[in-house]
C-alpha cells in the first residue's frame, strides 16, 4: 500500500483531488513519545489547549491533544497549509468542521477516539460520521437495555450468548457514526432508526423514522481497527472508495512485515 504521505511528509499534489472519489480513513495511535505530544500540544489553539487543560485524567487528556493536533496535521496535507492556523468551527452540538475563509472548498471530516486509537476521516462535499469503540464487555448491558428500540431487543435476545458482544459493538459504532454524520449529536433518539448489527452482516442503514429514503442514501462500512476495537464509517453517497491512512493495523503490520505486531506499552505521564 503506498502511503498517501510519506515519511518525510511530502504530499502528493493529487491528495485533494483524491477526495473526489475516496474517503480518506486516518488510523492513528493515541500513546505517543513526549516529545511528538509536545510537537502536537503546540499546534493546538489556545481554545484547545484551554480545553485539554479541564481534562481531570492524563490519559484523556493526552488524548485529546494528539487525536486534535494530528486533525490539525492531516487537515493540512489537503489544505496546504500551517497545521497550526487552521482555524474550526462548531455545530451547536459541537461538531467540528473548518471555519469559512481558509478556502477549504468542500473539505468534510470527522474524527472518533477510544483508547488507545483515534481515526480521523476525510473527505469532500460528503457527509461523514466516524465512529470507534474499544470493545469493554462492561459498557455492553447498560447501554443495551436503555437504548435498543423494541425490535432490536427482541432482535438481541435471539443471538448466541457469545455473538452479543460484537453484535452490541457493531450495532452502536454503526449507530454512532451515523448520528455523527448528521452532526446532530445524542439528540437524534437512537431508537428512531434501525442499523444492521447480526454479526457477518454487512453495515446498512436499515430504516430511519423521518426519512424513507435514508438507507438509499447513505453508505456504511466497518473498519479496519486493531484487534479489541470495532469502528464505522457512515458517509452520505455511495460513489466513494475507502482508502486508509496513517498507521496500519496490528494484523496488517504482522502481514506485511512478519513481525509481532505494535509494541503496547504503558500509558506515559503528561509531559506538559
Ligand atoms: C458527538 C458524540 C456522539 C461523541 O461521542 P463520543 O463517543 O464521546 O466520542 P467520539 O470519540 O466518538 O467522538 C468525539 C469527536 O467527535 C467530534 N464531535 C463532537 N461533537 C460532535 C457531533 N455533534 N457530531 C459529530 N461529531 C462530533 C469531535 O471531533 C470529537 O472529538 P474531540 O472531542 O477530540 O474534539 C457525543 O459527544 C454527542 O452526542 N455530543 C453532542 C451532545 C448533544 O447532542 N447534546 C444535545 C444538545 S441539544
Amino acid at each position: 500500500m503506498k502511503p498517501l504521505v510519506s515519511r518525510d511528509e511530502s504530499v502528493d499534489a493529487s491528495l485533494r483531488d483524491r477526495l473526489d472519489s475516496e474517503v480518506h480513513v486516518w488510523r492513528e495511535q493515541l500513546d505517543r513519545p513526549d516529545a511528538e505530544r509536545i510537537k502536537l500540544y503546540s499546534l493546538l489553539s489556545p481554545d484547545e489547549r484551554e480545553r485539554a487543560s479541564r481534562f481531570r485524567l492524563s490519559r484523556d487528556r493526552d488524548a485529546y491533544v494528539v487525536a486534535r493536533g494530528r486533525l490539525r496535521e492531516i487537515l493540512s496535507f489537503y489544505l496546504n497549509r500551517d497545521p497550526a492556523g487552521i482555524r474550526f468551527r462548531y455545530s451547536p452540538t459541537g461538531k467540528p468542521a473548518l471555519a469559512s475563509g481558509q478556502e477549504t472548498g468542500g473539505i468534510q471530516f470527522n474524527v472518533a477516539h477510544s483508547y488507545r486509537q483515534a481515526v480521523i476521516a476525510v473527505t469532500w462535499n460528503r457527509r461523514v460520521g466516524v465512529d470507534l469503540e474499544y470493545m469493554d464487555a462492561r459498557a455492553v448491558l447498560p447501554i443495551a437495555d436503555e437504548f435498543f428500540s423494541p425490535g432490536e431487543k427482541s432482535a438481541y435476545a435471539k443471538l448466541l450468548p457469545e455473538e452479543r458482544m460484537t453484535a452490541f459493538f457493531l450495532w452502536w459504532t454503526r449507530k454512532e457514526a451515523f448520528v455523527k454524520a448528521l452532526g446532530e449529536g445524542l439528540s437524534v433518539p437512537l431508537d428512531q432508526f434501525e442499523v444492521s448489527f447480526h454479526p457477518g452482516e454487512p453495515a446498512a442503514l436499515r430504516w430511519t423514522g423521518w426519512d424513507s429514503q435514508a438507507p438509499d442514501r447513505w453508505r456504511l462500512e466497518d473498519l479496519a481497527l486493531d484487534p479489541g476495537y470495532t469502528g464505522t464509517l457512515a458517509v452520505e453517497g455511495w460513489e466513494w472508495t475507502l482508502v486508509y491512512a496513517g498507521e496500519p493495523t496490528a494484523h496488517e503490520t504482522d502481514l506485511w512485515e512478519g513481525n509481532a505486531g505494535h509494541q503496547k506499552k504503558d500509558h506515559p505521564e503528561s509531559a506538559y
